[in-house]
This record gives C-alpha cells, sequence and structure tokens, in this order.
C-alpha cells in the first residue's frame, strides 16, 4: 500500500507516529517560510506541513510548487497541533504532519472549477467535468450514503429469505407507460430489443419457476420527459413474493424503509405506515400521492356551489363538474397580489379556466369571486372552511379530474413553496392503495392501466371487468413519503383467463395479446402461484433520505435534464458501418445528404 492512513483518521492518540498519506492537494498556504497543505481524500482532510529545517530545501521548494488537485505523497511525523490552533470543525483537527518525505504521483492542470462545497459553480460545468465534482466532499458523502443505503436493504432482504437474481437487459418490451430504449439487432435484421423499464415480466416468471421471494436492485431504461426525480435510467429495489396478499407485501416492504431510516437516520418510522384509499387521496389532496407535512385538505363543496349565487360555481357544478376549495391558512400575510397572478398562471397551465379566491382581511372577504357569493353562502362556506382572518381560500370548479389536478398542484405550492410549513426531519410515510385498474384516455378512446396491465383486481370486482371497467378497484399500493412516490407495486394475475380478460378491457385483443405476452399467458397456464410484489427507485429513496432536491445529486454519472451524458457525449453519431450492420439507415443522414 502507498499509505498507511486515509485522511480522516489521524487524531492526537497517533502523536509521533510516522505515517504515509496520500492525496488530493486540497489548498497550499505559506506562512513565514512554513508551507501548510490540506491533503483530501474520501475520508477528509490532513493538515500536513513543509518546515524547511525538518524536510529539507529541496523538499520545501517541491512542495511550494504544489497546486489544487496534484496527486501527492507524503511521509512524517503526527504532531499536536496546540490548543490555539486545533481546528474543531476538523476531525483531524488536532493534529498536523510534518513532512519528511515528498512524491508528486501527477500533476493537475488549474481545474476549471473549484473543489469546494462553498463554491457556487453550474450544474452544466459540473456534470461536463463530473470526475471533479465527484471529489467534492459533499457529493462524495452522497455516494458513500448511497452504497450504506443499498448495502442496508440487500441485508435486509437476505435476512427476510429473498434471493438476489439477475433479469435481462436486452430483452422484450414490456409496457409501464413509458417509451422503451430500443436496441438494434445485428444478427436479426430490422428486429429490435428494448431495454426493460423494470424487470416486472421476469421476476413474475420467476414466480412461476418457484424462486419464491425474488430481490434485485435493477437498472431500469424509460424514455421519458425528465424531472427533479426522474432520470431515464435509473435503480429499482426490485421484490416479489409467492403466496402472498396486500398487505404481506406491504408490511415486507414497510420493514426495508423502517430498517433503512434507523439504521441510516438512526429515525424510528412507526410500526403501521398509515394506510389510505386512493379515492379518498384524490378527493382530500387531489393526489395520489398527498404530502402529508401539513394540512390544507381539500374541502368538498359540491353541493354548496349551486347554492352560492355564482354563476361560475354553479354552472360548474350544473355541467357535471364539482366544486372544491383548499384554505390557506395566514396566506394573506405571505402571498402577495403578484404572486396570486402567478398562482392563477399557474392554475391555468395545469387545466384550469382561472383561478378563484378569496381573501380574508379584518372580517372582509375580498377578491372577485368574493363580491359573487351571497351572504347566506359565505356563513355556510366560512363554517365548511374555518375560515379566519388572514386566511386566503382558492377554489376549484370544473371536471373533477381537472379539480384534482389544479387543486393537489396548487395545494403543494401554496404549502411547500409559498407558506414554507415543511421542516427538516419530517417523515411523512403513507401507503395510497386500491387504485382504481383502469382510467380513461380521452385521446387514445380507450381505457389504460392506472399500474400496469398484470395487477390483478379485487376478487369481487371481476364481474365489472367488462361491466363497468372504470369501477374496478385494484390490488395496487403505493408507497409515498413526503409527496414523493418511493414506490409501487400489486399483487399480480394468476389466472390466464383474468390476464385475458385484462388484456380484452385495455382494447389489447387475442392475437396481440398473444404477439406481446404470449410467453406470459403460456406460462400462466403451467402453475403459476398466487404472487405480488414491490419497486422501490432507489434514487427517489436515497435523494429523500438524505434530504436532497434531485436524484442528480445521488447518481454518480447522472443525465442532463435533456437526457445526455455532456462528459462522455452521449448519444452521440455513430459510424455508417456500424448503422448498415445493424441494418438502420439513418433519418437525419438521410435528410442531410
Ligand atoms: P413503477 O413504474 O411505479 O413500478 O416504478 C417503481 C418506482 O420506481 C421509481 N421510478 C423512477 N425513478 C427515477 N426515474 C424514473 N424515471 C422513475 N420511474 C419510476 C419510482 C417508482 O415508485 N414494475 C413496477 C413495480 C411493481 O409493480 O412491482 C414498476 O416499475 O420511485
Amino acid at each position: 500500500m502507498k499509505r498507511t492512513h486515509n485522511n480522516g483518521a489521524l487524531r492526537l492518540s497517533d502523536k509521533d507516529q510516522t505515517v504515509t498519506l496520500c492525496g488530493w492537494v486540497q489548498n497550499h498556504r505559506d506562512h513565514g517560510g512554513i508551507i501548510f497543505i490540506d491533503l483530501r481524500d474520501r475520508e477528509g482532510l490532513t493538515q500536513i506541513t513543509f518546515d524547511p529545517d525538518i524536510c529539507g530545501k529541496e523538499i520545501h521548494e517541491q512542495a511550494d510548487k504544489c497546486r489544487g488537485e496534484w496527486v501527492i505523497q507524503v511521509t512524517g511525523k503526527v504532531l499536536p497541533r496546540g490548543e490555539d490552533k486545533t481546528n474543531k470543525n476538523m476531525p483531524t483537527g488536532e493534529i498536523e504532519v510534518s513532512v519528511t518525505e515528498l512524491e508528486i504521483l501527477n500533476k493537475a492542470e488549474t481545474p476549471p472549477f473549484e473543489v469546494d462545497d462553498h463554491a457556487k459553480v453550474g450544474e452544466e460545468i459540473r456534470l461536463r467535468h463530473r470526475y471533479l465534482d465527484l471529489r467534492r466532499p459533499s457529493v462524495q458523502s452522497s455516494i458513500i450514503m448511497r452504497h450504506k443505503i443499498s448495502k442496508c436493504v440487500r441485508d435486509y432482504f437476505d435476512q427476510e429469505g429473498f434471493l438476489d437474481i439477475e433479469t435481462p437487459i436486452l430483452c422484450k418490451s414490456t409496457p409501464e407507460g413509458a417509451r422503451d430504449y430500443l436496441v438494434p439487432s445485428r444478427v436479426h435484421p430490422g428486429a429490435f430489443y428494448a431495454l426493460p423499464q423494470s424487470p416486472q415480466l421476469f421476476k413474475q416468471l420467476l414466480m412461476i419457476g418457484g424462486y419464491d421471494r425474488y430481490m434485485q436492485i435493477a437498472k431500469c431504461f424509460r424514455d421519458e420527459d425528465l424531472r427533479a426525480d426522474r432520470q431515464p435510467e435509473f435503480t429499482q429495489i426490485d421484490i416479489e413474493m409467492s403466496f402472498v396478499d396486500m398487505d404481506d407485501v406491504m408490511e415486507c416492504a414497510e420493514g426495508m424503509a423502517r430498517k433503512v431510516w434507523k439504521d441510516i437516520l438512526d429515525i424510528d418510522i412507526p410500526t403501521n405506515i398509515r394506510r389510505m384509499d386512493y379515492d379518498e387521496a384524490m378527493l382530500v389532496y387531489g393526489s395520489d400521492k398527498p404530502d402529508l407535512r401539513f394540512d390544507m385538505k381539500i374541502v368538498e363543496l359540491t353541493d354548496w356551489a349551486p347554492t352560492s349565487g355564482f354563476k361560475v360555481f354553479a354552472g360548474a357544478v350544473e355541467n357535471g363538474g364539482v366544486c372544491r376549495a383548499i384554505n390557506a391558512k395566514g396566506a394573506v400575510e405571505k402571498i402577495s397580489r403578484r404572486q396570486l397572478d402567478a398562482l392563477t398562471e399557474y392554475a391555468k397551465e395545469l387545466g384550469a379556466g382561472g383561478l378563484a379566491w378569496i381573501k380574508v382581511v379584518d372580517g372582509e372577504w375580498q377578491g372577485p369571486a368574493a363580491k359573487n357569493i351571497s351572504d347566506e353562502a359565505k356563513v355556510e362556506l366560512g363554517k365548511r372552511m374555518q375560515t379566519e382572518d388572514g386566511d386566503i381560500l382558492f377554489f376549484g370548479c370544473d371536471k373533477k379530474k381537472v379539480v384534482e389536478n389544479v387543486l393537489g398542484n396548487l395545494r403543494v405550492e401554496i404549502g411547500v413553496n409559498r407558506l414554507e410549513l415543511c421542516k427538516s426531519g419530517q417523515w411523512e410515510f403513507l401507503w395510497v392503495h386500491s387504485a382504481p385498474m383502469f382510467e380513461y384516455d380521452d385521446d387514445a378512446a380507450r381505457y389504460t392501466s392506472v399500474h400496469h396491465p398484470f395487477t390483478a383486481p379485487y376478487d369481487e370486482d371481476l364481474d365489472k371487468l367488462e361491466s363497468d371497467p372504470a369501477n374496478v378497484r385494484s390490488k395496487s399500493y403505493d408507497l409515498v413519503l413526503n409527496g414523493v412516490e418511493l414506490g409501487g407495486g400489486s399483487v399480480r394475475i394468476h389466472n390466464p383467463d383474468v390476464q385475458q380478460r385484462v388484456f380484452t378491457a385495455l382494447g389489447i385483443g387475442k392475437e396481440e395479446a398473444e404477439l406481446k405476452f404470449g410467453f406470459l399467458l403460456d406460462a400462466l397456464r403451467f402453475g403459476a402461484p398466487p404472487h405480488g410484489g414491490l419497486a422501490f427507485g432507489l434514487d427517489r429513496l436515497v435523494m429523500l433520505a438524505l434530504e436532497l432536491d434531485s436524484i442528480r445529486d445521488i447518481i454518480a454519472f447522472p443525465k442532463t435534464q435533456k437526457a445526455s451524458d455532456i462528459m462522455s457525449d452521449a448519444p452521440n453519431d455513430v459510424d455508417e458501418k456500424q448503422l448498415k450492420e445493424l441494418h438502420i439507415v439513418s433519418a437525419v443522414a438521410t435528410a442531410q445528404a
């Protein structure tokens, strides 16, 4: 080994030891002829000193040349810094190493940004030189935490009797709702593999193959619009179990979350995480992933709207819509008129025609909507919304889906960003279960799966598969944390006839089903056990546990919002020869020619 210790290891108890350290030069200072360098590696910083009377003139001169990010190896003696020079902010702050030998292992060009947590550096330049960004202590600590969480997860499932089994990356597309990444086959002209959006069908086949209790930390690929909590390639903690019902999977998954929060953060999550069915979540929070860190529930006013005297509210209900509202308590102080306009714009982006609001100031109701509401209706509204001075009410009156979307998103925007109601260290876990099997897609003019087509319907709703698909509930469950979907899963269909009926409800005919999922339907005919499972987003889990805002912070080499790796320049053009081998003609190249 080139070193005896890492740069976070030495303490006063190591006094007088001769040690060898390696690392990167963090900074370089000259104090009255003695050179001080902070030497860095992923474990921390150690102050090393070059006193010409101790190390000699030649080494002192070499040390003087060392610059930021040079890689050096030093040998020297551990000395106490003395009470007055101790740096209490550094674990190694009580000592320094007085160097007697120095080897410069590598020089570095001046880096494009300072490798320091305090330097304000744009994300683009950090990602372009990610290897430098990765050296920053905060990034290193996140990546190390990710390792610890993965290990904790593996240990938990190992203890619970799960087998870690890998599934293919080159496979047939499985529908999870996003676009596939496709890989052309050289051997089969014109045919493509899809990269897995998740190992969904393989884990079901593993259950049919008898490998009860499967787990995998699996890479998944989805070509979809990216956000702070979405990457085109991401990692799932994927599990599947045989002979189980909803409760069994939920309890097992909860156990994992409980262990991670206890072992990593020393936080006790309550033994029975709260459960809410999907309908309640949508009604009261306008979202299938409610953020329970603050209250601000949505209040149903559909029966009140026709009596309000306000044509807009009454009209929406007359047209078959709903009227609901939220009360942003104390918002008058914090939300300016300009911000109200911005919120109105936001509501329009979410699909609303406009945004009706009422401010309560000194007992008076202000705002365009207030004028239109009769005094009697105001009294009733005040009671239902529990209005007090300083509140702002926001209304949603439209089709149910629009109102859920608008109020659900406004609630979060106002609660989290405008009123800043959430505190660090709040962990509001929630199971949202029993989502509908299907939702109607107006554009496609057919039903689509709310989860995925392999999710089992409630037994008592089976009869409605053909007659009333909109009201079939699924045996599904999502684990939500602070308004983010951490994981989702379901009990699966293990009966081939039911699977075919679900495909039919989704507009997938027998022939198409046979073509796309014949292997699954076949397998279901050969003694498939009842089974169910779940997948957590590992990236999201780490991001939330570390209270970070973006999953890019906890992925060593993330993609940008535009799904590119600007460091290595992927995706990139490939040789004409490569394309030819793959039987591909580039439409872009043809257009340019
Ligand atoms: P689902 O599609 O809900 O379920 O995905 C499970 C979890 O994966 C995470 N996730 C993502 N994380 C980062 N970037 C993305 N683009 C992304 N997409 C999803 C989320 C989500 O909760 N096969 C089913 C699971 C099952 O039924 O067992 C599935 O993939 O945290």
